[in-house]
């Protein structure tokens, strides 16, 4: 294995899009940002230099970062953010995990724009499990605003209300030739006749669970989330943010151009961003990149088209990828999650009240020590470790709205020994209306054992539960009014962050963490933190 090195500098840059210009935040100057490419079981070190007049931080999504929470990223949780002017080294190895994942900015909304690719190669000389790609394509979805980023957030937090949602969707950073005032065209694929590439699709938008879909091709799934599954064919992926997705292409005795299509999936009665980003997929010899075969994109209510793509995943269960799943429970531990409502005096359109999200009906107040150094130098008064491992009262979770819509507010944490097995059902309430939400846990892999609709029976469901060759993931879409079971070994000592993936739901509180204690061996406990470390 190699020491794999990066610079990262966080500068202002002015893009077009849309047809009006504005200074964005990025990496070097991309949107998307650049790749960071390495082999599995590499040591990757990022210098993060930041040239903006935000706090920043970057969280390596999907990274295990085993024993090294130091290097994750998310601010006020694993470290304190990098002041304006500061420099910060990630340093990390990439145990034991090879496919795609991303980077983002894990602070404020700084990851609108502030986002790339992580490739993550199998070691020199081994394969993968399927046919050689003749060539490998990032694509990272994104969303566009055509005003400031923060400024969307910053509204909605004083009225109460939910924010703008996005102008456009992005594929590799434009809206595409079939958006009005997209001159520049969009993301182009070429393509030979008879040849395989494999497509790393990546959500990285803020606020959209999206369906992606090229006219006229099948893809193959082969890769979830850096884990491998059973490939299976689909005209249709359904993605969510913060998930990522490998899928092979074969281009066949085609000619032409074909129409790529990104647009929204929500079927919650809520705002969405309809529009449908483009790019296209054009054999050799074709000029344009105006695409003549469309494709319609699903109507964004397509749940069925989303469950089935969602219930055909499986690990792949190889001898060589054998899927490792928790036989035994040592936590069983049942989340609700939703949107609550808080009062808020001074939200005045929303009526003296405000939308707040919730885990157990806990709104979580970020702390102003990150949370890790608090647990790592003993430092008392940051945060509680009484998060309820269950539902304050029991009601009907998926139900017209209940009584308890109002939530507690606190810095609270969920304790568990190194090691230990925890199942977590995820139960979507629909306190407000249900909604799917995208949940990401930090530090783990996880391997969703059971998924259903309406209210989870702890008596009934676990009897179905998958437990030979689950899919193995760090994102997950909990169905709206319904409900998800995970399981994962607490084998890696830290604070890991679980939180909604849509950042709007973060902002409002629907998040709180996990702290794992040290184990007794000599490799089992949290690395000391670098002398960099900033600090709050
Ligand atoms: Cu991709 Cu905590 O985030």
């Amino acid at each position: 294995c190699r020491i794999r090195r990066y610079n990262f500098k966080v500068v202002t840059k002015n893009y077009t899009r849309l047809c009006s210009s504005k200074p964005i935040v990025t990496v070097n100057g991309g949107f998307p940002g650049p790749t960071l490419y390495a082999r599995e079981d590499d040591t990757v070190i990022v210098r993060v230099v930041n040239h903006v007049s935000y706090n920043v931080s970057i969280h390596w999504h999907g990274v295990r970062q085993l024993r090294s929470g130091w290097a994750d990223g998310p601010a006020y949780i694993t470290q304190c953010p990098i002041p304006p002017g500061q420099n910060y080294v990630y340093n990390f190895t990439l145990t034991g995990q090879r496919g795609t994942l991303l980077w983002h900015a894990h602070i404020l909304w700084l990851r609108a724009t502030v986002h790339g690719a992580i490739v993550i190669l199998p070691k020199r000389g081994v394969p993968y499990p399927f046919p050689k790609p003749h060539q490998e394509v990032v694509v990272v979805l994104a969303e566009w605003w055509k005003s400031n980023v923060e400024d969307v957030i910053n509204e909605a937090l004083k009225s109460g209300l939910a924010p703008n949602v996005s102008d456009a969707h992005t594929i590799n950073g434009r809206p595409g030739p079939l958006t009005n005032c997209s001159r520049q065209g969009g993301f182009n694929l070429q393509v030979e006749s008879g040849k395989t590439y494999l497509l790393r699709i990546i959500n990285a938008a803020l606020n959209e669970e999206l369906f992606f879909k090229i006219a006229g091709h099948k893809l193959t799934i082969v890769e979830v989330d850096a884990t491998y599954v059973k490939p299976f064919e689909t005209e249709t992926i359904v993605i969510a943010p913060g998930q990522t997705t490998n899928a092979l292409l074969t281009a066949g005795k085609g000619s032409g151009s074909y129409m790529v299509a990104a647009s929204p999936f929500n079927d919650a009665p809520i705002a969405v961003d309809n529009n449908t980003a483009t790019a296209t997929l054009s054999y050799t010899g074709t000029q344009s990149n105006n695409p003549t075969l469309l494709t319609s994109p699903p109507p964004r209510n397509a749940t069925p088209i989303a469950n089935n793509f969602i219930s055909s995943l499986r690990s792949l269960n190889s001898r060589t990828y054998p899927a490792k799943v928790p036989l035994t429970v040592n936590h069983d531990l049942l989340f609700t999650i939703g949107l609550g409502i808080n009062p808020c005096p001074t939200c005045i359109p929303a009526n003296g009240s405000r939308v707040v999200g919730d885990v157990n009906n806990v709104t979580f107040v970020m702390p102003t020590t990150a949370l890790l150094q608090a647990h790592y130098f003993n430092i008392s008064g940051v945060f509680t470790d009484d998060f309820p491992g269950h539902p304050p009262h029991t009601f009907n979770y998926t139900g017209s709205p209940p009584s308890n819509m109002q939530t507690k507010t606190g810095t609270k944490v969920y304790r568990v020994p190194y090691n230990s097995t925890v199942q977590l059902v995820l139960q979507d309430t629909g306190i407000i209306a249900p909604e799917s939400h995208p949940i990401h846990l930090h530090g783990f892999n996880f391997f969703i054992v059971g998924r259903g609709i309406g209210n989870y029976d702890p008596k009934k469901d676990p009897k179905a539960f998958n437990l030979v060759d689950p899919v193995e993931r760090n994102t997950l879409a909990v169905p709206s009014g319904g409900w998800t079971a995970i399981r994962f070994q607490a084998d890696n000592p830290g604070v890991w962050f679980l939180h909604c993936h849509f950042e709007v739901h973060t902002t409002w509180g629907l998040k709180m963490a996990f702290v794992v204690d040290n184990g007794k061996g000599p490799n089992e406990s949290l690395l000391p933190p670098p002398k960099d470390l900033p600090t709050c």
